[in-house]
């Protein structure tokens, strides 16, 4: 996929018509063109038990199971058994095989299918045939990515300078350690609640708090290939005791990349930390999504905790607009808005990814 690299402070345009966001038609499409054919994060090195040891996640909407094979082999697999549909494995184990729930076939870390009680009895079964889907996999530092296309490009060539750019900002994700993971789930179409990530237009007057760490007037926006990305400097009252957190620490910039489709990686200013997960659609006006918060083991817990409460207050604040705006998009009277010039760039850059995925002609342009 290549992308015309927009100027960074583009004009403003129509946005793309306004039923994409509640279509099932839009949404069959998008499962088929991006969500069955992307990277997307899928968890971390630490949930495996070491060799001979898996972990269940999903990618984007797809379940998917991660495989450490004894001889240290990472591998995925579409967590659907080949019998009859069920989830194959849950949670994380250390057993070397994975055994389906509902009939017990049982398959090894290598996707084979190894037993099926009473599979003899039947002339025409052929284990061969019925092994589990594999998908790609790929890790960055400690985070494990997969792209259900098991023929996709490589991990580190689709990341392109994702990773130069973190740690040119000052973050080495080697040096730090899971903490915790948040699920969420929003009545909001998934790109809806991307489209929210990509500007900070709304932030000064929906995030007060946030505002006071972050310097939302000097914010960068940069676009280029699959990475939108805004870095923003420190404000000055988190330095000087009247924000939220002291932003006194290691990393003077927030930074905050939407990789394409659905990564999200923010780091905000002070001691070493990240958020990064997936966003993913639950059916045409809803979606879900899990953020894996990550912090440097010197970080105190009373800084922690004063990060916690601030995301979870802006996630609050953020759900009730992505929501409102998908039921005001799903009105039908509207056939669609305008995305406005410089503040929201990464919008029309984010919404040209999405059409060119999908090969449709969003009109109007
Ligand atoms: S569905 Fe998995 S064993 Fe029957
Ligand atoms: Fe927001």
């Amino acid at each position: 996929m290549t992308l015309t690299e927009p100027p960074v402070h583009a004009s403003g345009r129509p946005t793309t018509p306004w039923s994409w966001y509640s279509d099932p038609g839009i949404l069959d499409l998008e499962m088929k063109r991006i969500f069955h054919r992307s990277w997307q994060y899928a968890g971390h090195l630490g949930e495996l038990q070491g060799p001979g040891s898996y972990f269940a996640s999903v990618c984007g909407p797809v379940p998917i199971v991660i495989t450490l094979g004894d001889d240290g082999t990472l591998r995925g697999f579409v967590n659907v058994c080949r019998h009859r549909g069920a989830i194959v494995a849950t949670g994380a184990g250390r057993r070397g095989t994975i055994q389906c729930p509902y009939h017990a076939w049982t398959y090894g870390l290598d996707g084979c299918l190894r037993a099926a009680p009473r599979g003899a009895d039947d002339p025409a079964f052929d284990a061969e045939r019925l092994g589990l889907a594999p998908v790609s996999v790929g890790t960055w530092g400690p985070f494990v990515f997969a792209n259900p296309d098991p023929g996709a490009e490589p991990l580190a060539q689709a990341l392109g300078d994702l990773p130069a750019v973190v740690a040119e900002h000052g973050l080495d994700v080697d040096a730090l350690r899971f903490d915790q993971r948040f699920h969420y789930a929003l009545n909001a179409n998934w790109k809806i609640a991307l489209e929210n990530y990509l500007e900070c237009y709304h932030c000064p007057l929906n995030h007060r708090t946030y505002v006071e760490v972050i310097d939302e007037r000097r914010l960068e926006l940069q676009a280029a290939g699959r990475r939108a990305s805004q870095i923003a400097p420190v404000d000055p009252r988190s330095l000087e005791g009247r924000g939220p957190i002291d932003a006194h620490g290691e990393l003077a910039t927030a930074q905050f990349h939407l990789w394409f489709p659905t990564l999200k990686f923010n780091v905000l200013p002070g001691h070493p930390n990240l958020s990064i997960g997936p966003l993913w659609p639950t059916g045409p006006a809803t979606s879900a999504g899990f953020l894996d918060y990550w912090f440097a083991d010197t970080t105190d817990q009373a800084w922690i905790d004063a990060l916690y409460t601030l995301d979870t207050r802006v996630g609050a604040e953020d759900t009730a607009l992505v929501e409102a705006a998908q039921r005001g998009t799903s009105s039908g009277l509207v056939e669609r808005g305008w995305v406005l010039g410089g503040a929201e760039t990464l919008i029309g850059h984010f919404q040209d990814y999405v059409r060119d995925r999908l090969g449709l002609d969003a009109g109007a342009d």
